[in-house]
């Protein structure tokens, strides 16, 4: 079944520019959220984004510009938008819970030929699937931010996925012009628990006065070619969303995950990064 229409939940960081990505490659891309508001904050950035990083870059012409931009239709009513699609992505709040909900509703609704996948960057595919009845056709697709210019996707197999399945998300995310790996369903993955490892155990070095911020961070950058150091991304990232994923992967994989103490201090004091303007660097 070829895909021709996509659906995107959540039209966040993530879901705006999956969105784009996937209207660039000449699908037709329904984007949901819960208001029109944050549909049309998401489509206006797009727009932003489009002009700024490519039309402007000579990569596309104002009028592929548009056309990538009538490709996307914003829909707040969920069934609507899953009528005639062949691939439903969700790219909602990084909450289990409310994946969970999410992807049995999915499940229920979708026509059984259609995938359902996720962009989740740390929860286990197998237990956010595992209240749908067909839990075969769950798989995750991680991109990373921002989806149309970075490179890689990670395919991840949950415990039931079914191979054909992996197949067809696997072809589906090379027509989005990615380099794929596929990985089976662990806690976060390849990419997000190594980068996370490596941001926490940065933010101990601090806390253990081993050296300063600027410090660590250059030493990072210059030893490894590493284009950011860990305590600049965490601030980045936001060191609430790593508190969240330390605690998760702590939780499932040892205690040799655990957050810095340091990290619970700084989202305690609202030290949460850029979003704050205050975390490893005033900004
Ligand atoms: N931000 C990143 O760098 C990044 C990278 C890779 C993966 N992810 C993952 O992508 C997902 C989304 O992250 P984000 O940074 O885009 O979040 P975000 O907060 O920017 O966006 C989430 C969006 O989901 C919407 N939403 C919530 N519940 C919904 C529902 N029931 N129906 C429709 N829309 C709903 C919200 O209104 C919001 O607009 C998370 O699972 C996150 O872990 C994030």
């Amino acid at each position: 079944m070829e895909i021709e229409n996509v659906c995107v939940i959540g039209a966040g960081v993530m879901g705006s520019g999956i969105a784009q990505l996937a209207a660039t490659h000449r699908y037709q891309v329904n984007l949901v959220d819960i208001n029109e508001e944050i549909l049309k904050k998401a489509k206006a950035s797009i727009d932003k984004n489009l002009n700024r990083f490519f039309v402007a870059k000579n990569k596309i012409s104002n009028e592929e510009a548009d056309n990538i931009l009538n490709r996307i239709h914003l829909i707040t009513n969920r069934d609507e938008a899953i009528n005639d699609v062949q691939i439903v992505i969700e790219a909602v709040f990084e909450d289990m819970a409310l994946k969970q909900q999410l992807l049995s509703d999915l499940d229920e609704k979708c026509d059984k030929e259609v995938i359902i996948a996720s962009n989740t960057s740390s929860l286990c595919i197998t237990d956010m699937a595992m209240k749908a009845k067909n839990q075969e056709r769950i798989v995750g697709i991680h991109f990373f931010n921002p989806a149309p210019v970075m490179k890689l996707i990670e395919l991840i197999k949950g415990k039931n996925t079914s191979n054909e399945i992996m197949d067809r998300a696997r072809q589906f995310s090379k027509t989005l012009n990615k380099t794929v790996v596929t990985v089976n369903d662990s806690p976060g993955f390849i990419t997000t628990r190594l980068i996370y490892v490596l941001c926490n155990e940065a933010i101990n070095m601090k806390q253990e006065g081993i050296a300063n911020t600027e410090d660590i961070d250059t030493a990072v950058k210059l030893a490894f070619n590493f284009p950011m150091g860990p305590l600049e991304l965490s601030d980045l990232v936001g060191n609430d969303i790593y508190l969240h994923i330390g605690e998760y992967l702590s939780e499932k994989l040892g205690k040799n995950y655990q957050p810095s103490p340091l990290l619970h201090e700084m989202v305690k004091d609202n030290q949460i990064g850029r979003k704050t303007k205050k975390g490893f660097y005033n900004y």
